[in-house]
C-alpha cells in the first residue's frame, strides 16, 4: 500500500488527511509537534496502519533525527500540512500583524513554520520519496497568499504562505530530474481552530478534496498552486 508522511497531525486538517489516509488502507506516518499529544495520534491504530512520531517542525535537528530514523523508508507522499496562523485581528482583536503594529518576532516564527521548514522538510526526506512509486511533495497553502488576490494586514501568515508556495515552485524544478511531483493546495475555509467555527466547510469534505488532487496531480503540472476545487489560484 502506499504510504504518506503528515505534520501537524494531532487535530485540524492534519488529523483529518491522516484519518482518511488511514482508512483507505494507507501506511501512515502521522507527526504531531508535542509528545503529550501522541496518544491523538496513537489512537488511529484502531482505524489503520498508522505510526506516530513527535516532530517540531520548527525544530531542524528533529526533522533531520525522524529522517535519519526512517532512512529506509518510502514515501509516497510528503505532506506539510502543520502551520500557525498568528494573531488574530479580527476574532482576537490583536493586531500584531497588522500595520503599524507587526511583531517581528511572531513573523520569524511563523514564517518558519509555514515556509522554511517545508523545505527542511522536502530536502530531509527526498530520497524516502524519490525511492517511492508516487514520489509526490504536497504542502498545505493558502489563497491568502496570492500576491494578485491580496488586500491588507495579516502580514506574517500571508507572507509565509506565499513563500511557501514560491518553494513548492521552486522545488518543482529541481525535483524534477528524481521524478517528484509538488503541489500547494489551499484546502478552503475549514472548520478549525485556525479556521474557527464560522468556516463555510466542514475538514472531511475539505479533505476528500484535497486528497484527490494529491491522487490526480500530473508531473506536467508540478509545482502549481490550486485550491480544493482544483482551480488554479494566481501566485
Ligand atoms: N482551516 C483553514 O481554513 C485553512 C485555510 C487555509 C489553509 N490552511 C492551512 O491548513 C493547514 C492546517 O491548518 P488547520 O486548519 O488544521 O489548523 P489548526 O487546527 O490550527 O492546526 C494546525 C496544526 O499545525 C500544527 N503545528 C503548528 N506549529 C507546528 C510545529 N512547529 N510543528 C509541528 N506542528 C505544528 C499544530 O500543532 P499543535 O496542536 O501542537 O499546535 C496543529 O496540529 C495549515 O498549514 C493552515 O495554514 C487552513
Amino acid at each position: 500500500m502506499p504510504s504518506i508522511l503528515i505534520t501537524g497531525a494531532n487535530r485540524g486538517l492534519g488529523l483529518e488527511f491522516a484519518t482518511q489516509y488511514a482508512r483507505d488502507g494507507w501506511q501512515v506516518v502521522a507527526t504531531c509537534r508535542r509528545a503529550e499529544d501522541l496518544p491523538a495520534l496513537e489512537a488511529l491504530a484502531d482505524v489503520g496502519d498508522v505510526r506516530s512520531f513527535a516532530l517540531d517542525v520548527a525544530d531542524f535537528d528533529e526533522i533531520d533525527a525522524l529522517a535519519g530514523e526512517l532512512a529506509d523508508e518510502s514515501l509516497d507522499v510528503l505532506l506539510n500540512n502543520a502551520g500557525l496562523f498568528g494573531p488574530k485581528a479580527g476574532a482576537d482583536k490583536d493586531l500584531r500583524q497588522s500595520f503599524g503594529h507587526v511583531d517581528y518576532e511572531i513573523w520569524r516564527d511563523v514564517f518558519r513554520v509555514n515556509a522554511m521548514a517545508p523545505l527542511k522538510m522536502m530536502e530531509s526526506f527526498v530520497e524516502q520519496v524519490a525511492r517511492s512509486e508516487q514520489r509526490k511533495m504536497v504542502t498545505i497553502s493558502s489563497t491568502v497568499g496570492s500576491i494578485a488576490q491580496a488586500d491588507g494586514g495579516l502580514y506574517a501568515y500571508k507572507t509565509s504562505k506565499t513563500s511557501a508556495n514560491m518553494v513548492m515552485r521552486a522545488a518543482a524544478a529541481d525535483l524534477a530530474p528524481r521524478g517528484i511531483t509538488t503541489l500547494a493546495i489551499c484546502p478552503g475555509w475549514v472548520q478549525t481552530r485556525m479556521g474557527g467555527e464560522g468556516a463555510v466547510l466542514e475538514a472531511p469534505h475539505s479533505i476528500a478534496a484535497v486528497r484527490k488532487l494529491i491522487r490526480d496531480v500530473d508531473p506536467a503540472n508540478s509545482g502549481a498552486f490550486v485550491d480544493y476545487t482544483g482551480a488554479t489560484v494566481p501566485y
